[in-house]
């Protein structure tokens, strides 16, 4: 894919270099939660772009989270009557990011400069999707079971690590992290092994089917499963940082988990993980989402942990073993995006 935008404006104090950052702002990444954009207006952070996301009857508004009046962030205002309004001096902001009142002099005519610089916004899989350039659809992940009446929807609360989105997507495509970093959740010290897998290329990114022993249900239920069961996990990617896992259980039974990661900045990403399930949909829902942040947190003391903090894509700066053959495509991947090896500034 070609890079040709080279017109971006880089948010103040990008933690990314030049190039990189224009890699990366094509693609839609989640920077909410739909549920969490009602009355309130909310504030985000995107490849270090700061924004502000509200509702009005039109659907959701994301624009940079500033008001060019006195520099208040817009995020600490509030809606009413279809406009964000800022808190400073109520300065009102229609939907599309046009000023449309300033109370102190309304019957003045309103400065162009004070439009906001406006996004385009999704909605899908429970989150809020954004893009800082143009607005095509590069690469959005399919997670279709979302919206399917035979599957059982589940939302986590988002996760934020002081890590790179790259280091964290890797970590969610390890499979021979499972008996070492999750072994009190699901792994099996004694059961390392990581049999062959094939890793292919698909038109957004790559997919991996890894089939092995090592159980996805929590330690307490892994009976549930006969012995030797081969359990088939499907990875897909969706570059740069969007990657969904399909874990084939015993009797049909499919779960789907869509790893999210949203660049904050370099070395912070926040995570949002919607699964979906076709069993056990009459269950406790607390023992899913306790387990859940069980194995994020397992995860995340690693990823936070690891240096040199961002991604190596120079294959030869660490060393790769059979197993690691998900991580080496997806390192290439990335090259192909344009990202440098530096991957930071
Ligand atoms: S700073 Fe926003 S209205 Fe004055
Ligand atoms: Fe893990």
């Amino acid at each position: 894919m070609v890079n040709t935008i080279q017109t971006s404006i880089y948010p103040r104090g990008c933690t990314f270099s030049e190039s990189d950052w224009d890699a990366l702002h094509r693609f839609w990444y989640p920077v909410a939660f739909s549920h969490e954009v009602t009355e309130q207006p909310v504030a985000a952070t995107l490849l270090d772009q700061r924004l502000v996301l509200w509702r009005t009857a039109a659907g959701v508004s994301i624009a940079n989270d500033l008001c060019f009046h006195r520099g208040v962030p817009l995020s600490m205002g509030y809606v009413e009557k279809e406009h964000l309004i800022c808190k400073y001096h109520g300065f009102h902001y229609a939907a599309d990011g046009r000023c449309t009142y300033v109370p102190a002099n309304p019957e003045a005519s309103i400065p162009v400069r004070l439009c906001l610089k406006t996004y385009p916004a999704k909605e899908a899989y429970g989150l809020i999707w954004t893009t800082l350039a143009g607005g095509e659809l590069y690469n959005f992940p399919e997670f279709d079971e979302w919206d399917d009446p035979n599957y059982l929807q589940i939302l986590p609360d988002a996760v934020d690590l002081n890590a790179a989105a790259g280091r964290q997507v890797e970590g969610f495509l390890d499979v021979a992290h499972f008996a070492w970093v999750h072994v009190e959740t699901f792994g099996d010290r004694n059961n390392p092994v990581v049999p062959r897998y094939e890793v292919e290329p698909t038109p957004k990114g790559l997919r991996a089917e890894y089939l092995s022993t090592v159980s996805n249900f929590p330690k307490a239920l892994q009976d549930r499963a006969p012995a030797d069961f081969q359990w088939l996990r499907v990875f897909e990617v969706f570059l740069p940082f969007t990657a969904r896992l399909t874990v084939h259980f015993p009797g049909e039974g499919r779960l789907c988990i869509l790893n999210a990661a949203s660049p904050v900045s370099a070395r912070k990403t926040r995570i949002f993980v919607p699964i979906c399930r076709n069993f056990d949909q009459d269950t406790p829902l607390e023992p899913v989402y306790e387990f859940n942040y069980k194995v994020f947190a397992e995860d995340k003391e690693m990823v936070e942990a690891q240096y040199p903090e961002d991604l190596p894509l120079d294959l030869s700066m660490e060393s790769h073993v059979g197993a690691d053959k998900t991580s080496i495509a997806y390192r290439k991947g990335l090259i192909k995006l344009g990202l440098s090896n530096a991957y930071t500034s």
